[in-house]
């Protein structure tokens, strides 16, 4: 059967385009952490839709198994193949066009393979924001995006990649072409389509184009890093940013003193501006269309006010561009710190900002108690209730012998948590493979059947990446 696929998409695409060759898929193989490799028996890379189409139609004739790719930066597995070498991989890099920017209607309309940093550059000369913004901007496309309904540090202000989005077109599993590219704000035709795909991991259909919302570019950004003692402080610090700043406010990002302690282990240079190692530092951003000085303004009113109140006991405003990308920087480079020291256990989780003190004081509690010495690595989209509550073992031992033996109670004792706190254990990255077993046992027996039901009639022969968010 591999050889009669192999023969047939040769029809589809020219040969450079269909890599068999150990060292030519070896790049499409391990995701961004290392943390999952699997076997293909071919990367395909289509330039459009029709190809993708056609594609997916030998799939479902050749019942072969297809994992639609895009950056491959996802964290929770979803884009690489299994080890059976019978999948086949289908990157949309070559699917990179922006069709069209419509300035009266604030969108643009684009293919799915379109890198989200280029499409930020590209959207910027015309004087708009593309708001979606995370780590992994230079290589993420936005179909990956799309299908793992992407996060990053802008939702606060402008929602995740699922409300910026209002049209899409589809591959569906059967290798029809769904097109629904309308650049609507409203349309209420019955079922949501555009909603069922967003978010759903390339298991219901391959994402190849998308309509996205544009917004004015604000003129001015003034960026700060504040210290507080606990959370308590720190969300009502956040309340008091809403209350003044409504939607002034595009950035809350919390970082625990762990994470930083590891982000100059690895980075020295990436040093806190604030002193004394303060418990928690707070990277908060205003945004504006109005003058520079108006915004400076009611940021050092606010501040003022949480020195007042005692929020806050430090802070530092960038004085220019520079110095606000560095302490974004310093941001993101947590990420990239925890992958130099080795294979964290990650937890991408929501708590309902009511409740986030109390989880973070009793699953620390639990979690020192059970683990002497673990490292708590912290930090998140604390705006949106987002916690990135990653765990590394104690300095110095080994991390593959303590991961192999404490990666399931690790989760099951952060998950328990979160389901206490009536929360999520899946909060921008996904379910991917990573999160299967926890999908099942967390998202309810109700919803669990209702999705698996979805996914049996969008997808009845299970070719489109199986075994991801749910299994049929
Ligand atoms: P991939 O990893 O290639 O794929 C992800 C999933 O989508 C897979 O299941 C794949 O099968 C599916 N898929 C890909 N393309 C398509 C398509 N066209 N149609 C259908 N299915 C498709 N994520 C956040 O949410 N917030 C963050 O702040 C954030 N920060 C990050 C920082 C770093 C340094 C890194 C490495 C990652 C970060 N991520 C973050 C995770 C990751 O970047 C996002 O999940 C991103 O949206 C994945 O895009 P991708 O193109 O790499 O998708
Ligand atoms: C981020 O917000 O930087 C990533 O989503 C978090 C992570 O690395 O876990
Ligand atoms: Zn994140």
């Amino acid at each position: 059967m591999s050889q009669i696929f192999l023969d047939e998409v040769g029809k589809i695409l020219s040969p450079q385009y269909i890599l068999v060759n150990d060292q030519d898929k070896t790049p499409y193989l391990t995701d961004w952490r290392k943390r999952y490799t699997g076997k293909a028996l071919a990367v395909l890379l289509p330039a459009n839709a029709v190809e993708v189409a056609a594609i997916v139609k030998l799939c479902a004739k050749t019942n072969t198994a297809v994992v639609p790719q895009g950056g491959h930066t996802g964290f929770c597995g979803g884009a690489t193949p299994d080890n059976s070498g019978k999948q086949v991989v289908l990157n949309l890099k070559r699917m990179n066009q922006i069709r069209e920017i419509d300035v009266a209607n604030q969108t643009i309309s684009l293919e799915a393979g379109c890198i989200l940093q280029s499409i930020q550059d590209k959207t910027a000369e015309q004087g708009f924001l593309f708001p979606l913004s995370l780590g992994a901007e230079g290589s993420c496309m936005i179909g990956g995006n799309l299908a793992t309904n992407a996060g990053g540090t802008n939702v606060l202000r402008y929602g995740n990649t699922r409300d910026l989005c209002l049209g899409l077109e589809v591959v569906t599993a059967q290798g029809e072409i769904w097109n629904g590219m309308k650049g609507l704000r409203k349309d209420n035709t019955g079922y949501d389509l555009r909603d069922l795909f967003v978010g759903s991991e390339g298991t219901l259909g391959i994402i190849t184009a998308a309509v996205m919302k544009l917004y004015p570019l604000p003129i001015s950004q003034w960026t700060t890093l504040v210290a507080t003692q606990d959370i308590a402080s720190t969300i009502a610090l956040l309340n008091l940013f809403q209350q003044r700043a409504t939607s002034l406010l595009t950035g809350f990002e919390m970082m625990t003193h762990e994470s930083l302690a590891l982000n100059e282990k690895h980075f020295p240079n990436m040093a806190n501006p604030l002193k004394g190692n303060p418990p928690y530092t707070i990277l908060i951003e205003l945004s504006d269309h109005e003058s520079e000085a108006h915004v400076k303004q009611l940021l050092e009113s606010i501040l003022e006010e949480a020195f007042e109140s005692g929020l806050i006991s430090d802070a530092v405003i960038a004085s220019n561009l520079s110095q606000a990308n560095s302490f974004w920087h310093m941001r993101e480079h947590i990420t990239l710190a925890q992958a130099q020291e080795g294979a964290n256990l990650k937890h991408d989780i929501t708590i309902p900002l009511s409740s986030l003190d109390r989880f973070i004081q009793e699953t620390d509690k639990l979690m020192r108690a059970k683990y002497p010495g673990i490292r708590i690595i912290n930090f998140g989209h604390l705006g949106d209730g987002n916690l990135h509550y990653n765990i590394a073992p104690p300095e110095g031992s080994d991390f593959k012998a303590f991961n192999l033996a404490n990666e399931k109670p690790v989760h099951e004792l952060v998950y328990a948590q979160v389901e206490l706190c009536n929360g999520s254990i899946s909060a921008e990255h996904g379910v991917g493979q990573l999160k299967l077993d926890g999908l099942r046992a967390h998202k309810g027996e109700v919803a669990h059947e209702l999705m698996k039901a979805v996914k049996r009639a969008l997808d009845p022969q299970n070719i489109l990446n199986p075994h991801k968010v749910v299994s049929i």
